[in-house]
């Protein structure tokens, strides 16, 4: 990998995935691009491309123009949001990931990353301790691109030869960049309601418990993934990947050790029907046998950590 192209780099994970990649390869080895203008400057150091991943000829004359080598997309429209426009979701998640795939076969691309997502499992998947290999019956637009994803990435691996990596990302929990219209935003919101307001009404039912991971694990994971020999890999595009699992019920009692008076209140909307079908937990263990993933973050340690964090933006 000589030179990184981070599309989808302005987003919850790209932020920061970003911050790291210029630390471990050089600003000027990692190239940032997004669909949006960076109107909150969060590129501060590296080459910024305002391109849609859907544009064919604006993804190929970036990584022309830059001689990318190593291609990270990001780039997609999550749960919640995808339900609101299923259009949108397939052009960006699919069409998208598709131009990505080309060019990556036409330029001969080292390697191509792209995250799948827990949203691929569905109501005929082992929920409890996912299995790696489950039914896959995603209940969501997102979900199905998710699992077309992970499928395109192989069919192209076998195929042209073509390094597809990627992990099942369950819920992201950070403070720097905030979650963009998924179904896990909850965990969140919650550390800035509780902050300002010490309260928060949650739009997923007090029960619902869901895989969710803090960033610095997220970022380390898809490093090490990204790094990972080849030879050392049997899959592709889609790894399970464990950190932690908890409810809204549970993440609001580890918040009441540090604030105790807050309180939780329930109003569970569509997003709570989309979290029914997710897993409660996952089984990682080809992760930690093919790549040696381990999660360093636990539940009381990700509280403490944000509550510190999110407390420096919102209490002035
Ligand atoms: P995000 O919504 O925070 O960021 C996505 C970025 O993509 C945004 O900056 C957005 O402007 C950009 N984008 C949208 N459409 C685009 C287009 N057409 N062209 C170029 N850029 C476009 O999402 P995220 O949480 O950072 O997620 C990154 C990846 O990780 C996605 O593939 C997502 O499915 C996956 N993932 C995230 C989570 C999570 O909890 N954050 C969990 C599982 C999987
Ligand atoms: N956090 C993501 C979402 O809720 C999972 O892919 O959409």
């Amino acid at each position: 990998m000589k030179k990184i192209l981070v599309i989808g780099g302005l987003g919850q994970i790209g932020s920061e995935l970003t911050a790291e990649f210029n630390h471990c390869y050089g600003n000027n080895n990692v190239v940032v691009a997004d669909a949006v203008d960076d109107k909150n400057g969060i590129v501060k150091n590296n080459v910024f491309e305002k391109i849609d991943v859907t544009d064919f000829n604006a993804v190929e004359s970036t990584i022309k123009r830059h001689n990318i080598d190593t291609i990270i997309n990001l780039a997609a429209i999550l749960s919640a949001s995808g339900e609101k426009n299923p259009d949108l979701a397939w052009r960006v998640n699919i069409d998208g990931l598709l131009n990505v795939i080309r060019l990556g076969i036409q330029y001969k691309l080292d390697r191509v990353m792209v995250p799948s997502s827990i949203a691929v499992f569905g109501p005929q998947s082992v929920l409890y301790n996912t299995p790696q290999e489950t039914v896959l019956t995603p209940n969501t637009m997102y979900g199905v691109t998710k699992v077309i994803g992970e499928m395109l990435g192989d069919y192209y691996f076998k195929k042209h030869g073509l390094d597809f990596r990627g992990i099942r990302y369950p819920g992201i929990i950070s403070h720097t960049t905030l979650p963009g219209g998924g179904t896990t935003d909850y965990a969140v919101e919650i550390f800035y309601e509780a902050l300002k307001h010490k309260t928060y009404n949650c739009f997923l039912s007090a029960e619902a418990c869901l895989p969710m991971m803090y960033m610095p694990d997220c970022v380390r994971g898809t490093l090490e993934l990204l790094e990972a020999d080849r030879s050392q890999l049997k899959r592709c595009g889609n790894y399970n990947l464990s950190a932690m699992s908890f409810s809204p019920e549970d993440l609001a009692a580890e918040i009441r050790k540090h604030i105790p008076e807050f309180t939780i209140s329930y109003a569970p909307d569509f997003r709570n029907e989309i979290a029914k079908y997710w897993p409660a937990s996952i089984d990682d263990s080809a992760a930690r046998a093919e790549w040696g993933w381990k999660p360093e973050w636990d539940m009381s340690a990700m509280v403490a950590d944000m509550l510190k964090e999110v407390a420096k933006k919102v209490i002035k």
